[in-house]
């Protein structure tokens, strides 16, 4: 006779203190797949079990079986955001990739520097965000071309699936050790010292003025924003994609970005030839198609 607990030993996935079997690993990777849009392969069964493993000492649970039932009901809100944070990677850092700054400021910002300057619009979006670094790279890269672009009509808006890393966002304090790698120049010019913690250092109220946070899944139905966009920084997230996805994504930011404008995508990222709307603009970095 097969009892339930050699059953969950005959068909766990992965060894451990809690049983995880391959059907918890399909629910949890489908709900996941649902809510982002992010794609799982079965190679992640250890990791999937290893971040979650957390959550279900916390909620004192046995099984992942007991977990996925929890996780899956309509009032586990909370909890589906706790999920994704935890199998999500937030990794970011300021001036990652730097020649999409380099390039920003030659191919989107110089040359509306007159325009922006005499009162013209200029519109940034960092379409997810992470904890700030990116957008507040574009804020320093946007402040070498006009350093009271605090009084311009200039906006950077972040944007995130996850609600902790967009707090760290607007606090705007970051560890003395994640600011190494950004050139002294900038380091002195954009960062104070905090206060209240000497380890600390807080991007300047100029950068910081810039910038608006807001929380946005890129896979939801409806995006709030109506553009037109200069520049999209949406980088190393769609990694995470099945192409289906990441085509989506990608059409839904044509109509947002003006003609001639940018979009960056990470290193490992590619817009494919199927999306019209861009052309290649050199290393990871794409052309709306049509003039300025
Ligand atoms: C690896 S970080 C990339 C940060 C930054 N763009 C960079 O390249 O340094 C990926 C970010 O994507 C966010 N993310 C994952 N799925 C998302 C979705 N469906 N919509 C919006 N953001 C998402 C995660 O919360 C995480 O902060």
């Amino acid at each position: 006779m097969t009892t339930a607990s050699s059953m969950d030993r005959r068909e766990a996935i992965v060894d451990g203190e809690f049983a995880f079997t391959n059907q918890d690993f399909k629910k949890i990777a489908a709900l996941l797949y649902a809510q982002a849009g992010i794609s799982l392969p079965e190679s992640k069964a250890t990791l999937v079990y290893s971040r979650l493993a957390k959550r279900l000492r916390t909620l004192g649970l046995k099984t992942f079986t007991e977990y996925c039932a929890f996780v899956a009901l309509d009032s586990s809100v909370d909890e589906q955001q706790e999920m994704l944070r935890a199998l999500t990677t937030n990794v970011t850092r300021f001036f990652r990739e730097p020649h999409h700054f380099d390039d920003l400021r030659a191919n989107v910002l110089e040359p509306v520097a007159d325009r922006v300057r005499a009162g013209g619009r200029l519109r940034l979006w960092s379409a997810a965000s992470s904890s700030g670094q990116e957008p507040y790279s574009m804020a320093f890269t946007v402040l070498s071309v006009w350093p009271n672009a605090a009084d311009l009509d200039i906006r950077i808006l972040g944007t995130d699936i996850d609600t902790n890393v967009l707090a760290t966002g607007r606090a705007a304090v970051y560890d003395e050790s994640l600011l190494e790698g950004i050139p002294p120049g900038p380091r002195n010019q954009y960062f104070e010292r905090d206060p209240g913690d000497r380890r600390n250092f807080r991007v300047c109220e100029s950068a910081r003025s810039l910038v608006a946070f807001r929380e946005l899944n890129l896979n939801g139905p409806s995006w709030p924003m109506k553009g037109p966009f200069d520049a999209i920084f949406c980088r190393n997230v769609v990694i995470y994609f099945d192409e289906p996805t990441q085509e989506r994504v990608w059409n839904r930011f044509a109509p947002l970005v003006a003609p001639g404008g940018r979009l960056y995508v990470g290193h490992s990222e590619r817009v494919g030839a199927s999306v019209t709307a861009f052309e290649s603009a050199g290393l990871t970095a794409y052309r709306k198609v049509g003039g300025r």
